[in-house]
């Protein structure tokens, strides 16, 4: 069982919506999944709540309860839990780095995200965790996300593919849907597909990647 986090003290920067759509592709891609939500807004437990499947299951904990659930879901049959994050620097977003396997840490192209992610990154390093940034909500194409994308993959290791801003990722959420589920063969769901492809290899070790 791999822990993947999903974590930055920026609100809005995308956690619970790549959480959520990559946790369907995942599911559709073979894989067993179950979501431990830290996030008192509860965007994954109304997510939930708006589905029709029961997968993936979805748990509401906080910081204290999550070292017990992860010692019994490292026994379970689950192949991945996603951990989903408040977008404030909290003792929980600090277990869920500490729990994790790889930290995702989504990021939109913009001054304030690129800034924002520094103290996450720090605590990171410090417990000496693996990562990936996440370029999300951008243009389909500018110089701002080309720059944004070689200040990343300096910084430490960048997909090979980015999460454009597109109407799929919110219409899919209202539904109870991921957006694979929600518009197949559109474009946000082939973009997440690939992601979680990038993302499935590094949380297994099979990207050869510099950074930590
Ligand atoms: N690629 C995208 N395209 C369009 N809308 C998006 C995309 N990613 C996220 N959004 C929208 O941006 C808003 C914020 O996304 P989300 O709730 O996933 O962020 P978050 O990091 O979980 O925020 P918080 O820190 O408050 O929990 C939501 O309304 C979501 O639908
Ligand atoms: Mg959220």
């Amino acid at each position: 069982m791999k822990a993947i986090t999903f974590v930055t003290q920026k609100g809005g920067s995308g956690k619970s919506t790549l959480c959520i759509s990559l946790a369907v592709a995942a599911q559709e891609a073979g894989q067993s999944v179950c979501i431990l939500e830290m996030d008192r807004q509860a965007t994954v437990t109304d997510w939930a709540e708006h589905r029709r499947a029961d997968t993936p299951e979805v748990a509401q904990i906080d910081a204290t309860q999550l070292d017990d659930v992860m010692a019994r879901l490292r026994d379970s049959d689950f192949d991945y839990v996603f951990i989903d994050t408040p977008g404030v620097d909290s003792p929980g977003s600090l277990a869920a780095i500490r729990a994790a396997d790889l930290c995702v840490i989504p990021c939109r192209p913009t001054p304030a995200d690129l800034r924002a992610f520094k103290p996450t990154l720090a605590a990171i390093y410090r417990l000496e965790k693996k990562f990936a940034f996440v370029l999300n909500q951008t243009p389909p194409r500018s110089y701002r996300v080309r720059d944004a994308a070689d200040g990343l993959a300096v910084l430490g290791v960048l997909p090979d593919v980015n999460i454009v801003t597109r109407n799929d990722h919110q219409d899919a959420l209202g539904m109870g849907q991921g957006v694979t589920e929600f518009n197949p063969t559109g474009q946000a769901a082939t973009e997440i597909r690939r992601l979680w492809t990038w993302i499935a290899k590094r949380s297994q070790g099979l990207l050869h990647v510099k950074a930590a």
